[in-house]
């Protein structure tokens, strides 16, 4: 299965999937890998695995004008190049709409730190982690979900309960979460890695 990850920062989930095509957990290649972020540690992590990078920001569509489904449309075509199988949004932070979504029918997955329907868009950790310490929730997790055009939805390949302790700070619940990620991004990709096959 040919992957191309899209990534905007420190791209440790990035981390995890190159790790398990590597040690063979994962049957795919990563053959590409993007961030709209010139900073993006995760631009590292490929370049130091030998995987091929793009850099590919928005800011010089918006200076000029130019509308961002030109953005979108113009970033497929780069992808396309690559031939993938899948496309993984793997903390990727731009929404993208069906001048990207269209190119790529039923070939774009995204990892959500929240559950279905739970904190769509940003700082979803933060504000399950608020819900919990106002009482309203006793658990969040993660999930991998088809992107569809509507933010954070879309049908759900697989999720993962991280439930809060007691005495989390922040930080603690954050790490279990991203510790999470790490495996039910793996997970997820393996479903279509099989789904594929067949
Ligand atoms: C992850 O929590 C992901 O779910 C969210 O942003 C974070 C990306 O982390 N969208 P990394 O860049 O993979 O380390």
């Amino acid at each position: 299965m040919r992957l191309v990850v899209l990534i905007s920062g420190s791209g440790s989930n990035l981390q995890a999937i190159l790790d398990a095509t590597r040690s063979g957990e994962l049957k795919a290649e990563v053959v590409l890998v993007v961030s709209n972020h010139k900073a993006a540690y995760g631009l590292t992590r490929a370049a130091e695995a030998g995987v091929p990078t793009l850099y590919f920001p928005l800011k010089p569509y918006s200076d000029a004008g130019r509308p961002r489904a030109e953005y979108d449309a113009d970033l497929a075509r780069q992808i396309m190049s690559s031939q993938p199988d899948q496309i993984m949004l793997a903390g990727w932070m731009h929404m993208l709409s069906p001048a990207f979504l269209d190119c790529f029918p039923n070939q774009v997955i995204n990892l959500h730190p929240a559950l279905p329907g739970a904190f769509p868009g940003v700082h979803a950790i933060e504000r399950a982690f608020e819900a919990f310490q106002r009482g309203e929730i006793s658990q969040s997790g993660c999930m991998v979900h088809r992107v569809v055009p509507e933010l954070d939805a879309g049908p759900v390949i697989a999720q993962r309960v991280v439930p809060f302790q007691t005495d989390d700070t922040l930080d603690d619940y954050e790490a279990r979460m991203h510790a999470a990620e790490h495996e039910l991004v793996v997970e997820a990709l393996r479903i279509c890695a099989k789904n594929s096959d067949e």
